[in-house]
């Protein structure tokens, strides 16, 4: 509800300090975890309306008009989503309902954590240090021994991912270098019988749960360790070992740790789906777990899709999820700081939510488990932006208005949010807005906006010269019908001199 950020928007607006909001961190620790990560309910089949299928899935001809074609808005974060009308989409089947319900708190969450934690962290060169700096399996292998994570630094991760107001997270459990986070019965390459000498999925997993958070695991299925990684491809023995090693993974990360939301495949090479006996793979998943939801990336089409450091919506309106680096780099590397300011990330997350998909934003911890302090300083100041703003994020209808060169936009039924980035003082503009505005206010105070609008635009007039939010200040419209835009911007059907 609006109603409890408001709470938050004045307590926040007290403690501004000279155009920037300064935070407390044991109040928002707790004052968040209250309102932000306990509010998500388990979710319940109480049956999918027609509206919900329509938008979740978008193949039917309404769900797509939804989701019309806009114009670049000139960058690459404002690309028009993807979606094409398919009209005459078939009715939904039993597969489909199921789908919508298993993905429902997820398309209303948003925003969530990926973690990339491996080996590679002890180096702090980047998680693809040993493919790309060509390091042999004997000279990689030691550094399990030297992995020594302080106790419990998926707490901190949780606690962090909640002050953001992510809603849920992804790990690492194995990634490409094949050292597996889990307890396994297949090897001992694995953080029981390593350095850490504990289970690092169970801390994660208690971790996440503890804040409420959504659970999600992140499995590569390349193994650049396993002895049958790559002659697989050339060889059926190793083959039928190396889909037996990896089948048995996925069915103790999902039989071992209670209930699971997400399965994150990723990186299927060398096989295709016939070779990872993928179909066989996510009939296991379902039958383990019957409400996760899994990715796309084991070859088969999966739940969702996942545009990987760029955001484009998938087409035929299928669920999609952008995943992103703060930096350059996914696993900890030390010399990258090529980081994205609180604006980019908050910006993306908008772009996200306005096309109808999820933002999925990385931390790539040090070896110990601590997160980098640049990720953390960035990930503050989005989680205050979130706790005055999030409710034009979360559970957002897909917006089809994006036509501006200091905004961006998203929807809930009629009321169109304008989030402007690049406050340009005294008056804002929305050009060719289709339905008519009936208030307007800024979103973060309540306080209302004098408009004026015509055939051509709205124009809210009498703003302050300064941004009255950091980094981006959001707009109310409430208007009599679902906003859309004009999006001829070519002037096509506009007046010429004297014509
Ligand atoms: C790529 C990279 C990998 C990273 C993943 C995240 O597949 O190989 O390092 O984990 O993207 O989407």
């Amino acid at each position: 509800m609006p109603g409890s950020y408001r709470f938050f928007a004045s307590s926040e607006r007290s403690k501004r300090h000279g155009g920037a909001y300064t935070d407390n961190f044991a109040y928002s620790a707790t004052a968040i975890k209250a309102t932000i990560c306990r509010r998500i309910k388990p979710v319940k089949n109480n049956g999918i309306t027609r509206r919900d299928w329509l938008i979740r899935t978008g193949g039917a001809a309404a769900a797509a008009a939804l989701l019309t074609q806009g114009v670049d808005a000139g960058s690459p974060s404002d690309n028009p989503p993807a979606q094409t009308v398919s009209q005459g989409a078939a009715p939904p089947t039993p597969q489909d309902a199921d789908r919508v319900r298993r993905m429902k708190w997820w398309h209303e969450a948003k925003f969530g954590m990926f973690i990339h934690w491996g080996l590679y962290s002890v180096l702090g060169r980047h998680e693809w240090v040993m493919e790309n700096e060509g390091i042999p399996v004997a000279e990689y292998a030691p550094l399990a021994k030297q992995f020594k994570p302080k106790p419990f630094p998926a707490r901190d991760w949780a606690k962090i991912a909640c002050e953001t107001g992510m809603r849920y997270m992804v790990m690492t459990t194995k990634h490409h270098e094949g050292f597996c986070h889990f307890d396994t019965k297949t090897t001992d390459y694995c953080s029981p019988k390593q350095g850490p000498g504990r289970d690092l999925v169970r801390e994660y997993v208690d971790a996440a749960r503890a804040e409420n958070l959504r659970v999600g695991f992140y499995y590569s299925l390349m193994d650049w360790h396993h002895p049958d990684g790559a002659r697989c491809a050339t060889d059926e023995d190793a083959r039928k070992r190396l889909v037996e090693y990896i089948h048995t993974h996925i069915r103790e990360l999902l039989s071992n740790y209670g209930k699971i939301d997400i399965l994150w495949y990723d990186v299927a090479w060398p096989l295709d789906a016939a070779g990872w006996e993928s179909e066989r793979m996510n009939k296991m998943v379902f039958e383990l777990q019957p409400d996760i939801i899994v990715n796309n990336r084991n070859k088969l089409p999966g739940d969702f899709s996942t545009p990987e450091q760029q955001i484009t919506a998938d087409k035929e309106g299928r669920a999609w999820e952008s995943c992103m680096t703060l930096n350059d780099s996914w696993g900890y590397q030390r010399a990258d700081d090529d980081w994205k300011s609180p604006r980019r990330v908050i910006r993306n997350l908008i772009s996200c939510a306005r096309d109808g998909g999820n933002y999925l934003l990385n931390i790539g911890p040090r070896s110990d488990g601590v997160v980098p302090e640049e990720s953390v300083r960035a990930l503050t100041e989005v989680g205050q932006w979130m706790r005055r703003n999030g409710d034009t994020i979360y559970n957002s209808d897909p917006c089809q208005p994006r036509r501006s060169n200091y905004a961006s936009f998203t929807r809930k039924g009629n009321t169109l949010y304008m989030h402007v980035h690049f406050w340009p003082g005294d008056y804002v503009v929305v050009a060719g807005l289709q339905a008519q505005v009936k208030s307007a206010r800024l979103f973060a105070s309540g306080e209302s906006i004098t408009f004026q609008q015509d055939e051509f635009r709205v124009r809210l007039t009498g703003l302050p010269v300064e941004a009255p939010d950091h980094p981006v200040t959001t707009i109310a419209l409430e208007c009599d019908a679902q906003p859309t835009q004009d999006n001829i911007f070519v002037r096509k059907e506009k007046p010429r001199d004297g014509v």
